[in-house]
């Protein structure tokens, strides 16, 4: 077996890590964890520590660790049949078989799902359906997309450019053209204390109608956002805000896609956050929990609406130029299959929403007093604690201390994961589905003894 120091070495010389400081990784600068096991909502790695992993991977893991069911499902699609494409009405019993249990389970104006690899794939796909679909409408200057200020939907090059993120734009030549960005429904950081919830959706939709205003209705074809912001800072959107945003977007003839890759298939406590926010969706993206990340899948869930257009327009123009060797792998769909079922089997959107209650509560008691929390926050198993230097004047700390990533490493010294949101002092929390309120407890013991030594 190769140590870990062979490991080590090999990993800074050839591995190029995605979202990782290239120059500190290569000088052995920061740190490098192998991971070799995992079960329930614990991973393992080479140095022997047991983590309990509080953001689910990439708030993807749902399911948790070492599902078997999962596994072998993987396994015995391998051995049968490992891989045939989806083109020209190419399936698996597998990828059928998905195909209908992601639309029973979706919002019911849903129609057909196109199966990709990952969250920003398929919104890369979405955009060139809306394209499509204004082209076949005879409405080619339709076609800019409008996002928000911390958004995250991938990071190619259009997903790279709807998200409103700074980190994602540097230096990449981004946002391309057509990509326009608007507030973010984010009331802990509104831009005037004094305004209320109702004040600032007020605010929101204002700040829509004059971008649409100044662009123009006709060249703007969808608007996209996550039901509740995840990468950017994960906030539950302020009450109504879904409703106020989808009115002006039917007024001016603007198609919603809903980027579930999080909130889809239970985080928060509901199948889809659609649902959960009364959100008529036009697409909708899934990944992540799609097949709880045992293997990669994603997909782009298509309105009756659309799907009608998308059918006129093959008619009129023949079959549809999209595909990716990999869409409907049936290996990803033996994953979904087998991880949706154990979803229902154990209940797990249910447990997210009660849990997630529960845990919201514990980080409440454990942080709600002390100076230097300002807001905490979440819905179902999505939740969040965001630090301040003074919290009368919400005034928050200079970037430069980096004071969420410090925390962030004095919750893992406890034994815990959680994530310091790239943009503000936040520790964010997405466990797995299955956690239990012993589990939340301790994650939010954690959490005090970390803000006590660092704050
Ligand atoms: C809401 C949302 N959309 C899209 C993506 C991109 O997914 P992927 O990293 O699988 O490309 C993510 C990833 O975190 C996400 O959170």
């Amino acid at each position: 077996m190769l140590t870990n120091d062979q490991l080590d070495k090999w990993d800074r010389e050839n591995f190029f890590h995605p979202s990782t400081h290239l120059a500190q990784h290569a000088r052995g600068e920061s740190p490098n964890r192998i991971v070799t096991g995992g079960s329930g909502v614990y991973i393992e790695d080479r140095d022997g520590n047991k983590l309990l992993d509080a953001f689910a991977g990439l708030y993807c893991v749902n399911v948790g660790y070492g599902r078997t069911e999962i596994s072998e499902a993987i396994a015995a699609q391998a051995k049968e049949l490992a891989y045939y494409h989806a083109y020209v009405g190419h399936g698996t019993e597998a990828s059928i078989t998905l195909a209908k249990m992601v639309v029973e389970r979706a919002p019911k104006n849903m129609s057909k799902v196109y199966f990709g690899l990952g969250g920003s794939d398929a919104n890369e796909t979405n955009i060139k359906l809306v394209w499509y679909y204004n082209n076949i409408l005879g409405r080619p200057e339709k076609k800019k997309i409008i996002s928000r200020w911390r958004g995250y939907h991938g990071s190619g090059l259009m997903t790279g450019s709807l998200t409103g993120l700074e980190l994602f734009h540097k230096k990449f030549d981004l946002p391309l053209a057509n990509v326009l960005h608007t507030e973010a429904p984010y009331y802990y950081r509104r831009p005037d204390l004094s305004m209320s919830e109702a004040d600032f959706v007020a605010h929101c939709v204002s700040e829509l109608e004059a971008l649409i205003d100044r662009e123009g209705a006709d060249t703007i074809a969808a608007f996209i956002g996550e039901p509740a912001l995840g990468t950017g800072g994960l906030v539950p959107p302020p009450a109504g805000y879904w409703p106020a945003i989808q009115k002006v977007l039917k007024k001016y003839d603007i198609l919603l896609i809903a980027d579930e890759v999080v909130t889809g298939f239970g985080r928060l406590g509901t199948m889809f956050g659609s649902d959960h926010y009364g959100m008529e969706s036009d697409i909708i993206t899934i990944a992540k929990g799609l097949t709880s990340a045992y293997a990669p899948l994603s997909g782009s869930i298509i309105s009756d609406k659309v799907w009608k257009v998308l059918e006129d327009g093959t008619d009129e123009f023949g079959p549809i130029g999209h595909g990716w060797t990999y869409s409907a792998h049936p290996i990803g769909a033996a994953a979904g299959v087998a991880n949706l079922q154990l979803i229902d089997k154990l209940g797990l959107v249910d447990n997210a929403g009660k849990t997630g209650a529960y845990f919201k509560k514990a980080l409440k008691d454990a942080l709600g007093d002390h100076a230097n929390v300002g807001d905490i926050r979440g819905e179902g198993l999505l939740c969040a604690v965001e630090f301040v230097e003074d919290k009368a004047d919400r005034k928050f700390f200079d970037p430069g201390k980096k004071i969420g990533y410090q925390l962030a490493g004095a919750l893992l010294k406890q034994g815990v994961i959680g994530r310091a949101m790239p943009q503000g002092d936040i520790i964010g929390f997405a466990p797995p589905l299955c956690l239990t309120e012993a589990e939340a407890d301790k994650i939010a013991a954690a959490a005090k003894a970390a803000v006590a030594e660092v704050l």
